[in-house]
């Protein structure tokens, strides 16, 4: 581990899209490249902290020196970070399916079966909100990411008391910022301070700036 103002601290950290099975070989998700969530583990352990990785199927590979625990689907991803508390801080940069497939085939829906399939959806557990309200056992700082298209600061400051968590790390996503896959990122975060938009920077610059922060609250 390195050295640094979070050594002793154990930070959780989700991270990458998650898979809901439609069946043995097609499933749903968000799209996500895990990068930011990534970066933010990395900072995190080049500041000295202990740091559970709890990622999907992402398309960049995890960072070096943390603890990496691979997930699949939003209910294994929620189990995964149950079985990581307790944490000083956890950051949840997952993004994760809403919906799972309620019946998802055992075996490979055949396409020439009788007419299209009909999927029936069910609710995913949300990871956030579920470990934010929690009574014993909250992390102290509890970080979530909001991706929105519209009314950022807005919409991200509704979902930060709708969640539960101290703050929200807000992004535009508009297909006209590049920043889905890219390596970029225009964040806003929500504190119960209020909104602090910092300027465009690589998606390693946000994660060390945020990581600096979270040392200053929790070291
Ligand atoms: O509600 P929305 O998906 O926009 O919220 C985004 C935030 O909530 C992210 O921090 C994401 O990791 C988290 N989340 C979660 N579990 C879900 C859905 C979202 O942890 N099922």
């Amino acid at each position: 581990l390195a050295d640094g103002p979070l050594q002793g601290k154990h930070i959780l950290v989700t991270s990458g899209p998650t898979h809901e099975p439609i069946d043995p070989v097609r499933y749903i998700a968000n799209r996500s490249s895990g990068a930011q969530g990534t970066a933010i583990a990395r900072a995190l352990a080049g500041l000295g902290a202990d740091v559970t990785f709890v990622t999907g199927p992402a398309d960049v590979p995890p960072p070096e020196g943390v603890h990496v625990v691979r997930v699949q689907t939003a209910a294994q991803m929620l189990a995964a970070v149950q079985a990581a508390r307790p944490a000083d801080a956890a950051v949840f940069a997952a993004a994760v399916a809403d919906w799972r497939v309620a019946n998802a085939g055992q075996s490979k829906i055949k396409k020439d079966a009788a007419g299209l399939p009909h999927l029936a959806f069910a609710e995913n557990p949300d990871i956030l909100a579920t470990v934010s309200q929690m009574g014993a056992g909250r992390p102290p700082l509890v970080v979530g990411f909001a991706a929105e298209t519209d009314d950022v600061i807005a919409n991200a400051t509704a979902k930060r008391l709708r969640k539960g968590c101290d703050w929200i790390v807000a992004n535009d996503v508009s297909p006209a910022t590049g920043i889905m896959g890219g390596t970029e990122n225009a964040v806003t975060l929500i504190t119960d301070q209020g909104a602090e938009s910092w300027p465009r920077m690589t998606k390693d610059a946000v994660a060390a700036q945020l990581a600096q922060r979270i040392a200053q609250v929790i070291a």
